[in-house]
């Protein structure tokens, strides 16, 4: 039986963990060849797994803020699989409190670095690559701290944001192209990343319960629920979407 993401390559960033390790084994499951990139190793275990349960899957190292590594994640997606339909950039980073009296450059930008330009360099290699696919779709992690401010996050707040705003740009840019540009805006996931900054702050519990009781189903996502909607995004079930913002949040935004 065909997959709603049959006969598409994709590349995912960040698969070796959370969001990223969710996703490609949701593309996988529904047809999708699979490229897993992420800077930390670990990221070979879940394509291996995923190839033993039956998906087309490949891993390579690759850190989002270099090109030559970018350069050789397409040309690698495209020697394995023949072609490439569609990125999914989700590698990133979160960090505990960020004070903007004393908050330093180097984090400033160590973070713009990875959650933005990533981004960037992820359209700017892979774009030529989908064009000559005929068009596909970018989806854009970006996030609800995109949308509206944390106090402690300006850092991570305005790099989600400029996710945002490149999404947009780029789906105009690329419309006439056939390549459609989203972004995913999810509310807190409960990922290795969430789960460390949770830890870091100095009362933990406290900021679990306040952080669950900030989304009025009062709860945390899980990664299947945004795997969920990269998944509707990467397929032609979203045909006529570009340049949206599909907030995946348990109602965060909402109030
Ligand atoms: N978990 C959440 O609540 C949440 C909410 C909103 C948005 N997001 C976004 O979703 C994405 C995935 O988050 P997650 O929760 O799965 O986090 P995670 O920490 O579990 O996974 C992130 C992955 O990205 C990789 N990575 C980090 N820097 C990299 C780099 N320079 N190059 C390549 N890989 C790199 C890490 O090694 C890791 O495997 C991120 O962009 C994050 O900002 C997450």
């Amino acid at each position: 039986m065909a997959g709603r993401v049959t006969g598409k390559v994709a590349l995912i960033t960040g698969a070796a963990s959370g969001l990223g390790a969710e996703t490609a084994r949701v593309l996988a499951r529904e047809g999708a060849a699979v490229l897993l990139s992420d800077r930390d190793p670990a990221g070979e275990a879940v394509a291996l797994a995923i190839a033993a349960a039956g998906g087309r899957a490949a891993f390579l190292v690759h850190d989002v803020t270099s090109v030559a590594d970018w350069e050789a994640a397409v040309a690698r997606a495209v020697a394995d699989f023949g072609k490439l339909d569609v990125l999914v950039n989700n590698a990133g980073i979160g960090s505990s409190s960020f004070d903007l009296m004393t908050g330093s450059l180097d984090d400033w930008r160590t973070m713009l670095a990875v959650n933005l330009d990533g981004v960037f360099l992820g359209m700017r290699h892979a774009g030529p690559a989908i064009a000559a696919a005929g068009g596909g779709a970018v989806i854009n992690l970006s996030s609800i701290l995109g949308k509206v401010g944390l106090p402690g996050a300006a850092h991570y707040c305005a790099s989600k944001g400029g996710v945002l705003m490149l999404t947009k740009a780029a789906a105009l840019e690329w419309a006439p192209l056939g390549i459609r540009v989203n972004s995913v805006h999810p509310g807190f996931i409960d990922t290795p990343m969430v789960s460390n900054a949770i830890h870091a702050s100095e009362n933990s519990n406290e900021m679990r319960e306040m952080l669950i009781m900030a989304h009025p189903v009062a709860r945390f996502g899980v990664p299947r629920e945004i795997a969920d909607a990269v998944l509707f995004l990467a397929s032609d079930e979203s045909s006529f979407m570009t340049g949206a913002e599909l907030v995946v949040d348990g109602g965060y935004t909402a109030r």
